[in-house]
């Protein structure tokens, strides 16, 4: 299985913050922000480890982060020139993601509970996590029906059909290159993963899981507070690995 961290874009919604680095550096407590996602990865062994980056800042990471060596792992970095979407992570990546299956992280996605078996029994078809939420628009947000199957995924919808929205951590198999290269840009001008996580669907091959831990998309000057808030107060989750 191979591993992505998306760490692009431009965040304006943080300036100043974000004048002067990237996002997924800033701190979460007492780590840079990417630490979170990074870790979600090592624990569940994924070593070989595709990191997204914007232009700006792409030195601060390698310098961070580097190799990968003193992680026990193996970081290569490609430069996404223009946020065209979270989907063209994996025409970025087609050429790291090879044959293999491949689990994606946002790099402002912090995970608080250890999501390694999910990830590691992974083997086909698509896997998504579903996190309950008071703020569903500003997500991908899944419909249930009665017996907790999911019928469908709409991206930022004004009226949402549940509190239940995806996360920002995906399993898929080899097929999401393809379907990645097919896709046509939403009204907001990106290539969506919702659209991805809806083939997977169609064919009733998307395995959506809910999680109960805290989860935390630290895109936004208040999220970004209440996840340095929850890590402070909860050190011990993330150990070793060198983080
Ligand atoms: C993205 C996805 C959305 C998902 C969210 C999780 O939103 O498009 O489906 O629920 O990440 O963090 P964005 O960060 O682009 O607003």
């Amino acid at each position: 299985m191979k591993g992505i961290i998306l760490a692009g874009g431009r965040a304006t919604r943080l300036l100043p913050l974000t004048a002067v680095t990237s996002k997924q550096l800033l701190p979460v407590y007492n780590k840079p922000m990417i630490f979170y996602p990074l870790y979600t990865l090592l624990k569940a062994g994924v070593k070989d480890i595709l990191i997204i980056i914007a232009p700006d800042y792409a030195g601060h990471f390698l310098h961070l982060l580097g190799s990968g060596k003193k992680f026990g792992a193996n970081f290569v970095y490609e430069i996404q020139e223009e946020p065209r979407g979270l989907a063209d992570a994996f025409i970025i990546g087609e050429d790291f993601i090879g044959d293999d299956n491949v689990v994606m992280i946002l790099g402002d996605n912090i995970f608080t509970e250890d999501l390694s078996e999910h990830i590691k029994s992974f083997s086909s078809g698509g896997r998504v996590f579903a996190k309950e939420v008071p703020d569903p628009q500003r997500y991908g947000v899944v419909e249930f029906d009665r017996q907790g199957k999911a019928l469908s995924i709409e991206e930022k919808p004004t009226t949402p059909k549940s509190n239940y929205c995806v996360t920002g951590l995906y399993l898929y198999d080899n097929r999401v290159v393809e379907f990645a290269k097919n896709l046509k840009p939403s009204a907001r001008g990106e290539i969506e993963i919702t659209d991805i996580n809806n083939k997977f669907l169609e064919s009733g091959e998307l395995d959506v899981r809910i999680i109960k831990g805290e989860w935390f998309d630290a895109g936004t000057f208040d999220s970004l507070l209440k996840a340095s808030v929850w890590v402070a107060q909860h050190q011990d989750r993330w150990e070793g690995f060198g983080l």
